[in-house]
């Protein structure tokens, strides 16, 4: 028997240029067996259900998928009935395309109660503000901005919510500050907590609508009872009228950064209401400036209109700085020598032709300072720059010019001496021009303020507040607002109710009363939206570090033994203790609560009637929503 040779020695026994042959010889032999079994199979081809496979789609086990593209396969016996028939079936189904590509929905109860979620856990941010012993907020917005404030409404704000549904409580608190400037914590708790008792009775399968139904029975009923406890104050009785203001300003102020020095600011904020026209109560004509530096209680109140002095050029030293009876001119005109080269192209052929075009244009400016001088002026504004050329002619004529005054200031001017701002200076009469018991140009902190003082026209007035950090005068602003808003309405309505919570507390005794005469569902829900309206005396608790549970059963025992009696009974603050609110003069506007129940009650409905929620995918895309970067012709500012 010969040996047995592997195959590798055999290989290395073929000489190379045999093994190149052989492997050529190889290659050849493979793809012939290739193009053989193509033919084959195009020849015989093999029955359609080995070969074709229907995939269902990945959504079509789920009931709530969250694509809506709708494709509509087959049922399994129809399917097999087709397979079949044949290979050639491509299954090609008509789609259904509802919503766009991307687009994201979910519904049912989970929403709901999602949304609910969302609703709690806002007003959880914000609940530790509540009250005189409310803590603030820091907020960093995406610019590095830093703010400081115990405002509902500005919290809300720059939370920056994306919850669709908790947006909602955002409107709220800022619907409540533009309608009644103070309440908006208070409405966001009210709104969250009115959610969280509603709660259960959705998880336990009672009916979103039913909900909904029995909170506006109890808003309507809670109402009612708010008007008929408003104490009203005689107007007639000057002194009395102003009290209660002062005593509605000073609940605002309580719970904010000026609470300790709100003696000194509800004074201020008094007169400067009193000041305004009493029909129109216009609070824009109440101007607030702020000059960082200084204390608290160097603020003032200017009875008329104050700004800063605006950029000056060259000669404005040499002009009068104060004035009694002025006249007052008020311009939208640019008061500068404009040389015509800068814009048009001016071919000219002699020196004589270039002096003539230059005359022209100083004659241009010339007429228009004439005029301004014949119509008598002493005092000359306008929202545009005053250049050097017509501030040494007005200082040369004892005349006062400030140009680049912003537009609100001058048209609280405007309205305070009875001006009308003129876009030209040729046939001004005495009808445009307006004044004021006296003018002057003053020294305020490191500022200097123009002063327009004993305005006829509209009754106007301005507070220069004074103080340390910006944010700190920024929050002293915001608390301002919301007392000035505050007194606004107590001078509208005259009526009024007491505050730490002795209102919530006895609308929650009324309510369960109220619940109890009426049968079926209904009850329920009033019973807990009277359970809700404790979130106010329990929260001010809560922020004081008192004993919560010991103070709400004081004060339901209080109120439900004689109803009269401790009808304005709450949490007082001051004594720790459970007290007459309104013998303490923590009073507020009655509007405030109205108003802060019916937004409360609304927003909650509204969040209980959304039952699914549609969210495109361009809504989901952060940068969907980004602005247009300023580039050419963007991001120029609005001229006019
Ligand atoms: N001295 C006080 N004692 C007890 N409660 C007080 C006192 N002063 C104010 N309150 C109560 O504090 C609550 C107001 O708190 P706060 O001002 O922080 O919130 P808000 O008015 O709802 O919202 P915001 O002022 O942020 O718009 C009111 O219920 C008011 O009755
Ligand atoms: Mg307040």
């Amino acid at each position: 028997m010969p040996p047995r040779r592997s195959l590798w020695a055999i290989y290395k026994g073929i000489e190379p240029r045999h093994r190149v042959l052989l492997g050529m010889g190889f290659m050849g032999f493979s793809m012939l067996g290739i193009w053989v079994s193509d033919r084959l199979e195009k020849r015989f081809p093999a029955p359609a259900d080995s070969r074709v496979t229907h995939r269902a789609p990945a959504n079509a086990a789920r009931p709530h998928a969250t694509t809506t593209t709708q494709n509509y396969y087959p049922e399994p016996g129809r399917q097999a009935a087709m397979a079949g028939r044949g290979p050639q079936m491509p299954m090609m189904q008509p789609q259904v395309i509802v919503l766009k590509e991307g687009t994201d929905t979910s519904q049912g109860m989970p929403q709901l109660l999602s949304n609910i979620s969302a609703c709690i856990a806002v007003c959880d941010t914000i609940r530790t503000t509540l009250g005189p012993r409310g803590m603030d907020k820091l907020i960093v917005d995406s610019q590095k901005r830093v703010t400081i404030s115990n405002d509902g409404a500005t919290i809300m704000k720059l939370l920056d919510v994306v919850q669709p549904a908790a947006r909602t409580l955002v409107d709220i608190a800022r619907a409540q500050d533009a309608e009644v400037g103070d309440g908006t914590t208070s409405v966001v708790l009210l709104a969250g907590e009115l959610l969280k008792e509603v709660r259960e009775y959705i998880e336990e399968g009672v009916g979103a609508q039913v909900i909904i139904k029995g909170l506006r029975k109890a808003a309507d009923l809670a109402i009612d009872h708010i008007r008929e406890l408003a104490v009203s104050v005689d107007r007639s009785d000057a002194a009395e009228f102003r009290a209660l203001l002062e005593k509605c300003a000073a609940t605002s102020m309580n719970s904010k950064l000026i609470g300790s020095q709100k003696e000194f600011f509800t004074k201020i904020v008094v007169d400067a209401v009193m000041r305004l026209d009493q029909e129109e109560l216009n609070e824009d004509m109440i101007g607030i400036k702020k000059i960082p530096g200084g204390a608290m209680q160097d603020s003032l109140l200017v009875d008329g209109v104050a700004f800063k002095k605006s950029f000056s050029y060259a000669g404005f030293e040499q002009q009068p700085k104060a004035f009694d009876s002025p006249t007052i001119v008020c311009l939208n005109v640019e008061l500068e020598l404009k040389a015509e080269k800068d814009n048009a192209e001016v071919r000219v052929d002699k020196v004589s032709e270039y002096q003539a075009v230059v005359d022209a244009e100083w004659k241009i400016i010339f007429d228009k300072l004439d005029s301004i001088v014949a119509a008598g002026a002493n005092v000359v504004l306008s929202r545009l720059p005053i250049g050097d050329l017509a501030t040494q002619y007005f200082a040369d004529r004892n005349i006062f010019c400030a140009g680049r005054v912003s537009k609100d200031d001058l048209d609280r001017v405007c309205e305070a001496t009875g001006c009308r701002v003129q876009s030209t200076t040729t046939g001004l009469t005495a009808a445009h021009l307006g004044t004021c018991e006296r003018f002057e140009e003053r020294q305020v902190g490191g500022q200097r303020f123009n002063i327009f003082r004993g305005c006829p026209r509209a009754k106007t007035c301005t507070i220069i507040l004074r103080g340390g950090a910006e944010q700190f005068i920024d929050e002293v602003e915001r608390s301002l607002h919301d007392s000035i808003m505050v007194v606004r309405r107590a001078v509208k309505n005259q009526a009024v109710v007491a505050g730490g919570g002795s209102i919530e507390m006895e609308l929650s005794r009324y309510l369960r009363e109220a619940a109890r005469q009426i049968e079926g569902k209904q009850q329920l829900i009033i019973s807990a939206a009277a359970r809700a309206l404790e979130v106010i005396p329990r929260q001010l608790c809560e922020n004081a570090g008192f004993d919560t549970t010991d103070f709400i059963t004081q004060l339901r025992a209080r109120h439900a033994q004689d109803p009269k009696r401790f009808r304005w009974h709450g949490v007082d603050i001051d004594e720790e203790a459970v007290a007459d609110m309104f013998a303490k003069f923590v009073w507020e506007p009655a509007v405030v609560k109205i108003n802060a129940i019916s937004s409360a009650v609304e927003a909650a409905c509204l969040v209980l009637s959304v039952d699914e929620t549609v969210t495109s995918q361009r809504a989901q895309d952060p940068m969907a929503n980004a602005q247009p970067a300023p580039g050419r012709g963007r991001g120029m500012p609005m001229m006019g």
